[in-house]
């Protein structure tokens, strides 16, 4: 089976044994303690469920700095993004060794991890600027991960951490997160040797249905997980429940038995488009994939960013050294009325734009706001229900 990254097991730093799980929450209790925010759980969930192995917790400045400008930390390790903890106010943590870190995202702000604290140092105006370009391309706060992360704080908080739970993750989508061990040991179970992931943050269409399959029947693969983020995400964007259902359904009538997983992920979406990608194919690799979809404006929003540049990303040789999971390139895929079936715009060399039924999210959520039907040829139907209903309560809210 694929190796996870830079490590020879996976090292998830949730706490299995459930006795020092509970003595560690006892600990908590009277510990000086963090609220965090949602992008800094969101690390220490995916830091606990060993998608971000072999990390051990949340960098420094030099590290965050380092990954940011060459996506290595400063003894060389590969990284994409920063997995940082960061805030603005460190009045109640100031000079602790220890510190409990609390869940923003639920009432209550129960403990999430516990924290040893290497250091708390704190990023000038400029580094925020430099570490948000080089991550995503650009300052604009019209881009909705940009206007997150200048607002998470200047203070990083360094240092090892052990998770003590999953947060809403594991309650509010019981049968669809699942921890990078738990997706490699049933890989494991199902004999698959080649696995293709497939990202996602929508409902799947027709496109998106044709794509795992090309890239499946392309490079022989036993096995496709789709692996959805769980996460926050920016205003407009389908609830992660409602899409889980919309995909369960796509699977269970138009794939055959068994060769599809459907799983989620617990993270906040950053829209880093070429950034996002490569976190996207370290963790896959973690999770025992050996072949990442990367498909058109992966990870993207708006025009931030070209059409392909979450592909090309991938063709720097730091990359390519540091990753062992192959990334499956595709090309825009839309429904051809003149072949009557979905294809990639790269095999279809004689056709016209009009030769293809193509929709833009816009006019997507447009059309079932309205109340009117998804072509076929675009949506499944019992897909293109399951949205509607959800458009029409929302319509009547
Ligand atoms: S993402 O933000 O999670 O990447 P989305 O769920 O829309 O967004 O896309 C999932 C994957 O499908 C990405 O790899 C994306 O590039 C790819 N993709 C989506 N639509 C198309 C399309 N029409 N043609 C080719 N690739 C696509």
């Amino acid at each position: 089976m694929i190796k996870p990254h830079g490590a020879d097991i996976l090292k998830p730093l949730f706490i299995e044994n459930s006795v020092e799980r509970n003595a560690l929450l006892e600990e908590a209790a009277s510990l000086p303690a963090l609220i965090l925010n949602s992008a800094s759980a969101a690390n220490a969930v995916m830091l606990g469920a060993g998608y971000f192995t072999p990390l051990e917790g949340y960098m420094n400045v030099a590290d965050t700095l380092s990954v940011a400008e060459k996506m290595q930390t400063e003894n060389g390790l590969f990284w994409p993004v920063p997995c940082i903890n960061c805030t603005d106010d460190i009045t109640a943590i100031e000079g602790s060794s220890t510190i409990a870190l609390l869940d923003p995202n639920i009432e209550g702000n129960p403990v999430l991890a516990i924290q040893n604290v290497e250091a708390i140092e704190s990023l000038s105006e400029a580094q925020i600027n430099l570490v948000t370009k080089q991550i995503f391309g650009t300052l604009d706060t019209g881009h909705p991960g940009v206007k997150t992360f200048k607002g998470l704080g200047k203070y990083l908080i360094s240092g090892p951490i052990k998770v003590l739970n999953y947060s809403y993750f594991e309650t509010d989508f019981a049968s669809t997160f699942r921890t990078a061990l738990q997706i490699r040991n049933q890989i494991e179970q199902n004999n698959w040797e080649t696995v293709v992931a497939f990202q996602t943050r929508n409902p799947m269409h027709r496109a998106h249905e044709e794509l795992c399959k090309i890239a499946q029947e392309s490079i022989n693969a036993d096995g496709i997980l789709i692996h959805m983020l769980l996460g926050r995400l920016k205003p407009g964007d389908i609830p992660a429940d409602i899409r889980d259902a919309a995909i369960r359904k796509m699977v269970e009538l138009y794939f055959p038995k068994n060769t599809v997983m459907v799983t989620g992920y617990g993270f906040d979406m950053l829209y880093a488009g070429p950034r996002e990608a490569v976190l996207h194919a370290v963790f896959r690799q973690n999770a025992g994939c050996t072949h990442l979809i990367v498909g058109r404006d992966h990870a993207g929003v708006g025009d931030f960013y070209g059409p392909f540049d979450a592909q090309t990303i991938f063709d720097n040789n730091t990359i390519i050294d540091a990753l062992d999971i192959e990334i499956f390139k595709a090309d825009h895929t839309a429904y051809s009325k003149k072949l009557n079936k979905v294809v990639m715009l790269r095999d279809a060399t004689d056709h016209t734009k009009e030769d293809f039924v193509m929709l833009s999210g816009t006019r997507v959520r447009d059309m079932l706001a309205a109340g009117e039907d998804l072509p076929p040829e675009f949506a499944r139907p019992e897909v293109a229900e399951i949205l509607m209903s959800y458009y029409q309560q929302e319509e009547n809210l």
